[in-house]
């Protein structure tokens, strides 16, 4: 091939990655998929960050465990930081869309109120398994959200576990996707897609088993966790489900 043809399709690859020759309003809004791609992450961060913090929460001897609201919001920023390369307390400041700015926050006050309103079973003493988790601490923070700014935020799996996770139509394509041992499990790659005529955009986050998952979804399927769920027979690495957001579009 001539390097004049070589260098035409380059072009046109490029282009097309870029979405410059889809119709205006199939092309992504990049500030929402930006915006969308950050709430999923920061969601996930609270997860994580209530995970770390389990064995403390369900130590039976102690009953203060001093795990109050601010001290949650520094290791949730600490760990949003790490992974999606933000400074939350210099948000003012930081690249991101003004979206974002507006809604970030609202998710970090939705995610303290959570752990706020669980401090009397969190400083029970005399009990270990609190039932509060990762999971029952991201449908509580979601729902708050919602009810917040209006903006569609949970996590789904298929099938669910808590029936208020019940993916939808849209969902269950992307779930189904993911699950796909070719989709990647590094990187926090996410899908998004423009819905309703142009209307609304949609983000969602896959969540693979780690190890520390397992006890509760792994494996033998069908034996009860210590929640009281039947086990899911998961293995490391496999989808174990998402974080779906949807956003407004003008
Ligand atoms: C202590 C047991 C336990 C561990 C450990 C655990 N989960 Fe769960 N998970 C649950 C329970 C219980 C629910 C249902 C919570 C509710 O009622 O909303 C759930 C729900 C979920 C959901 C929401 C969808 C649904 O089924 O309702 C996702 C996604 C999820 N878990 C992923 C994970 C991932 C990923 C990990 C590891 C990073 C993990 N879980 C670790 C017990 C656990």
């Amino acid at each position: 091939m001539s390097s004049a043809k070589a260098i035409v399709i380059a072009f046109v690859t490029v282009f097309l990655a870029d979405g410059l020759l889809l119709p205006p309003k199939a092309r992504a809004n990049p500030d929402a998929v930006e915006t969308g791609r950050l709430l999923a992450i920061l969601l996930d961060a609270g997860r994580v960050t209530i995970g770390a913090n389990q064995s403390l929460i369900n130590d039976p001897e102690k009953g203060n465990k001093g795990f109050t609201p601010e001290v949650f919001e520094k290791q949730v920023i600490a760990k949003f930081t790490e992974r999606a390369n933000v400074d939350l307390v210099n948000l003012k400041n930081e690249k991101v869309p003004d979206l974002a700015k507006k809604l970030l926050p609202a998710l970090i006050e939705a995610e303290k109120q959570v752990v706020a309103n669980n401090q009397i079973v969190i400083n029970k003493q005399g009990v270990g398994f609190k039932g509060f988790i990762p999971a029952t601490f991201g449908t509580q923070a979601a729902s708050k959200f919602r009810d917040k700014t209006g903006v569609y935020l949970k996590q789904t799996m298929n099938p669910p576990r808590n029936p208020k996770n019940t993916p939808d139509e849209f969902e269950l394509k992307v779930l189904k996707a993911f699950a796909d041992p070719s989709y990647p499990r590094q990187g926090e790659k996410i899908v998004s897609e423009t819905v309703d005529g142009g209307k609304a955009l949609r983000v969602m986050l896959p969540l693979f088993y780690l190890k520390g998952c397992l006890s509760c979804h792994g494996e033998p399927k069908g034996e009860k966790d210590i929640s009281g769920y039947m086990k899911e027979g998961g293995k490391e690495g496999d989808l174990g489900g998402a974080i779906s957001v949807k956003i407004p579009l003008k």
